[in-house]
């Protein structure tokens, strides 16, 4: 007889204090969920201050939400404070935010300097600017455990985004192998996950100015036909399957990995 066990048996974060960016939507939203309903107190960061005031509501008093953009040092900053002032200083970060660039085509000649670094910020500085924001309390407590949210495209290539939004998570595979590197003597894991099409806003593009307009609409649905072809496991993934990845990874449960680049993606990229 197969037993389906309980959403959440578990309590592996008791105690603990975790920041989750774009925790608004998503992977984050399910991620912070996750956490706090095993036992951590969550800072829920997003440049969306009412979708992050929304996953913070469902929560509890175990969450707080603070409207953060992660390219801005100084919105970091004052996140990191409030952290602090509500729960004490972090010994989890969940690096999830991100943007897909995929808005009018993928061709190299319409990216622009602009978007390119855009990009390159929210989903690279954005993680090297978290994590240094709190590796001081993490080597302080001799502790402490990082996850970013890459992608397939960091680990092959996009399919559906740019070539900016590849080159940033590759990157952020880079930026986590050598956190792993310096801070795991220190007691500190870095790890990664690269999802490969899961369902939030993001794959269906509701981030996409023109969502509504019924041609980015037919390339979306086709898009997302594209990617289950691809897939042995043969639908998107959910984000709280992602989530629960993430926490594996951020658990004592994984006490013994680092700088690895965990693929979630229904086997649609083998490596
Ligand atoms: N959905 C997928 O198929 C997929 C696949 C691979 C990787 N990813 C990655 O997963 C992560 C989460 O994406 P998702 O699918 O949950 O998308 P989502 O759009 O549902 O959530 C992303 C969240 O990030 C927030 N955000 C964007 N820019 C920000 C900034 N500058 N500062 C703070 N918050 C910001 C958004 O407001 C949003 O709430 C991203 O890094 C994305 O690149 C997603």
């Amino acid at each position: 007889m197969i037993v389906t066990p309980a959403p959440y048996p578990a309590r592996r974060f008791q105690g603990a204090v975790a920041i989750v960016t774009g925790a608004g939507s998503g992977i984050g939203q399910a991620a912070a969920r996750r956490l706090a309903a095993e036992g951590a107190r969550v800072a829920a960061l997003d440049i969306d201050g009412e979708a992050a005031a929304r996953t913070a509501a469902a929560i509890g008093t175990a969450a707080i939400a603070i409207r953060t953009d992660v390219a801005d040092p100084a919105s970091i900053a004052a996140a990191l404070a409030a952290c602090l002032e509500a729960f004490g200083p972090p010994g989890i970060l969940l690096n999830v935010a991100g943007v897909p660039d995929t808005a009018n085509g993928p061709g190299l000649d319409q990216i622009d300097l602009d978007r390119w670094n855009r990009t390159l910020a929210v989903n690279l500085t954005g993680p090297f600017l978290l994590s240094k924001a709190v590796l001081p309390a993490m080597v302080a407590a001799g502790t402490g455990a990082i996850v970013n949210v890459s992608s397939l495209a960091g680990r092959s290539k996009s399919t559906n985004a740019t070539a900016a939004y590849s080159a940033s998570k590759a990157g952020l595979l880079g930026l986590t192998r050598h956190l792993a590197f310096d801070y795991g003597p220190l007691g500190i894991r870095v790890n990664a996950i690269c999802p490969g099409g899961v369902d939030t806003p993001m794959i269906r593009a509701a981030a996409v100015k023109n969502a509504e307009d019924p041609e980015e609409k037919a390339r979306r649905k086709a898009r997302i036909a594209a990617h289950q072809h691809m897939m042995p496991i043969k639908r998107l993934s959910s984000p709280e399957e992602q989530a629960a990845a993430m926490l594996f990874l951020a658990s004592a449960d994984a006490a013994y990995v680092n700088g690895v680049a965990l693929d979630v993606n229904g086997g649609m990229y083998m490596a």
